[in-house]
């Protein structure tokens, strides 16, 4: 159970209105150390502020472990690093729902029941109708994973989980290349039992009845590494979203569903769109970077660098790292030049030297590179969330069982200190 990590270790004290009360410290299996508020505002009667929940621990995960001061990241224990030379993202999947890598039985079984439910209910391609075609994609995405507990009602809360992460899973990029293939007008391809799941991916995005198209291997490679840096990253805004819709014990999809919707804003997500669409933007505009780099100092001009900065990472991103070498190898083997590779290059060099982005420890995040490798290997500057979605799926899938199987787990409720008016009559219209 996700609390077994949790070690009694110290108390601390707090000092309030010149009473003095005991908070019991826990240490997690990494020495991070959280204090137990719980019993606080029914002994105190007050509560803590942490606005934007930078300091407030809602959950003990067994999960994923992030160190932002040492740029550290790690699956079920295993360093990215190593899964990200060394494993594949079925296999990086099983690993952060099921807590263990699998067996050769296990992941055969596993990518066996992943190809035999990839189909769609052909009665959801009608929705694909509905939407006009310069709908985002997110929206459609979000909108069929949603639609999926009207085809599978069976699904509710206390149902069949492991069939429902199986179909999930397996149905998740059917529905993500049917909405690009809906985008662009053309008939959509099924998918395919033979291949891999990115390969498969790209055979539905890419092929067309015409042709033979066969999914060019580093291409192939390239996205599924991609799938496995964002395949987990403990508590951020979309994986907190599934656990707050699903601590109200909403059904999978339902609450994947909102995960979604959360991970399109620009300021998470949707960042590796933003990315691009700025370092075009620098393109057109000359090149000029460095008047970009005066810009996103310049509180005034409300412009931010797309791609900076990170709430937990304050050294470095190790998705980052893994990103830059991969983008300058892909895009080599794939004969690509890319002047916004360039761009990015020269951004990050000269941030990395300047004064306000080193006081603020803001270093490229993820999304400052993805969006390189995305445009390289064909997919659509619009398509980029939608990849960050399929890959980031196992970990919010995760973060639902292991909530739902923590024994005494509670609706997520937060409080809030009231700034509003105090208590005033009512004034009838014809007085105000
Ligand atoms: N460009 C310029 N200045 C920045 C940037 C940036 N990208 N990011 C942060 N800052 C500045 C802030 O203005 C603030 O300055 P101040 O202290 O003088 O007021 C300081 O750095 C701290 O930033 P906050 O916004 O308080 O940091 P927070 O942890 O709340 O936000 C976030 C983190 C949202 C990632 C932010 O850095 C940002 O907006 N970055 C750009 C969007 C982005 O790349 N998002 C993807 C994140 S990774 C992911 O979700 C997969």
């Amino acid at each position: 159970m996700a609390n077994d990590h949790l070690t009694l270790t110290e108390t601390a004290k707090l000092l309030l209105h010149s009473k003095e009360y005991d908070l019991p410290a826990y240490t997690g299996s990494e020495g991070e150390v959280g204090l137990d508020i719980t019993q606080l505002r029914s002994k105190t009667g007050a509560i803590t502020f942490d606005s934007g929940y930078g300091n407030t621990g809602s959950c003990a995960s067994a999960i994923t472990f992030i160190d932002g001061e040492k740029g550290i990241l790690r699956y079920r224990g295993y360093p990215i690093e190593e899964l990200a030379k060394n494993s594949n993202f079925i296999e990086v999947s099983f690993l952060l729902i099921f807590g263990h890598l699998p067996s050769k039985t296990e992941l055969e079984r596993f990518h066996f029941n992943l190809t035999h439910h990839s189909l769609i209910h052909e009665e959801m391609k009608k929705f694909y109708e509905g939407f006009p075609s310069s709908a985002h994609p997110m929206g459609i995405l979000s909108s069929m994973v949603s639609s999926l507990s009207a085809f599978y009602p069976e699904a509710g809360y206390n149902a069949d989980v492991e069939l429902n992460i199986t179909r999930l899973i397996a149905k998740l990029k059917t529905i993500a290349a049917f909405s690009y293939k809906k985008s662009i007008g053309q008939p959509y391809v099924y998918p395919r039992n033979d291949l891999s799941y990115s390969g498969d991916l790209l055979h539905m995005m890419f092929a067309v009845p015409s042709e033979n198209y066969e999914v060019p291997k580093v291409v192939e490679e390239a996205l599924d590494l991609l799938l496995i840096l964002h395949a987990d990253h403990e508590q951020n805004c979309s994986t907190s979203t599934v656990r707050m819709v699903g601590s109200s014990e909403a059904n999978l999809f339902a609450s994947i569903s909102a995960g979604i919707c959360a991970l399109w804003g620009p300021l998470h997500g949707g960042a590796n769109q933003q990315v691009i669409e700025m370092l075009e933007k620098i393109k057109a505009d000359g090149s000029d970077y460095k008047k970009y780099i005066s810009m996103a100092k310049d509180k005034e001009s409300k412009f931010k660098l797309m791609g900076f900065g990170h709430r937990v990472y304050k050294n470095f991103d190790p998705r980052a790292q893994i990103l830059k070498a991969s983008a300058d190898k892909v895009l080599s083997q794939l004969g690509v030049k890319d002047p916004l590779l360039d761009i990015a290059r020269n951004l990050e060099e000269v941030a990395l030297k300047d004064p306000f982005f080193i006081e603020r420890k803001l270093y490229p995040n993820v999304d400052f590179y993805s969006g390189i490798i995305y445009r390289a290997i064909g997919i659509p500057t619009n398509m980029f969330t939608v990849m960050f979605a399929l890959g980031r799926l196992p970990g919010w899938i995760a973060h639902w069982k292991e909530m739902r199987e923590t024994p005494g787990a509670r609706i997520y409720r937060p409080r809030q200190i009231y700034t509003g008016e105090t208590k005033r009559s009512f004034i009838q219209l014809e007085k105000r």
